[in-house]
């Protein structure tokens, strides 16, 4: 694995996994207790073009989401001391990835298909990578991303967990890190 100059105590820790799968909660609970700043890029995306993720798919097209997806990522992997929460797609670009992966600790979170398909009515209107697909289809997105989710640094299987444990057991293991290598 690649690596920077940033010491393992000061690296932004990024959260990847699918739709749905409590990225932004956790994150936000993780930021808190470790006293570092959140941040969440669909919602930074959402800011700066002023309407929610639905529409800039909708009205601007996926490529433009993609693309500022992407600047964001770039640039908040690269600073110290922050916790972010990736949408379900960011890490499948490639660019994202490798500046994760060399830049900032990744937090996998993952969750068995058996327990996401039960979020699916929830996800599905604010989701559009979702929309106007058959279940099937979904399922093998749900399968063909987790290939890609596999390049982490650490995971946690969710489902039978709540957030508050699933965050307490990161910073746990974080600690650990920390002692260990730093
Ligand atoms: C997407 C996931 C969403 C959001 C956008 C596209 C995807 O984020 O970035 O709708 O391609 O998986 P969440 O993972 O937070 O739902």
């Amino acid at each position: 694995m690649q690596t920077d100059r940033t010491s393992l105590k000061e690296k932004s820790l990024v959260f990847i996994g699918f739709m749905g799968v409590g990225k932004t909660t956790v994150a936000q609970i993780v930021a808190k207790k470790l006293y570092r700043d959140f941040i969440d890029i669909d919602y930074e995306i959402e800011k700066e073009f002023q309407m929610p993720t639905t529409e800039i798919f909708n009205l601007l097209g996926e490529e433009k989401f993609r693309k500022k997806e992407k600047d964001y990522v770039l640039h908040y992997c690269k600073q110290p001391l922050k916790v972010v929460s990736l949408g379900g797609g960011a890490f499948m670009q490639e660019a994202i990835r490798e500046a994760c992966l060399k830049h900032s600790i990744v937090f996998y979170l993952d969750i068995s298909w058996d327990s996401w398909k039960e979020r699916l009515h929830m996800l599905v209107d604010s989701r559009p990578v979702l929309q106007n697909k058959s279940i099937d289809d979904i399922e093998d997105l749900f399968h063909e991303r987790k290939k890609t989710y596999e390049e982490h640094n650490s995971t946690f299987i969710t489902d039978n967990n709540d957030a508050e444990e699933v965050a307490d057991y990161i910073i746990d293991s974080i600690k650990l890190a920390w002692e260990l290598y730093d």
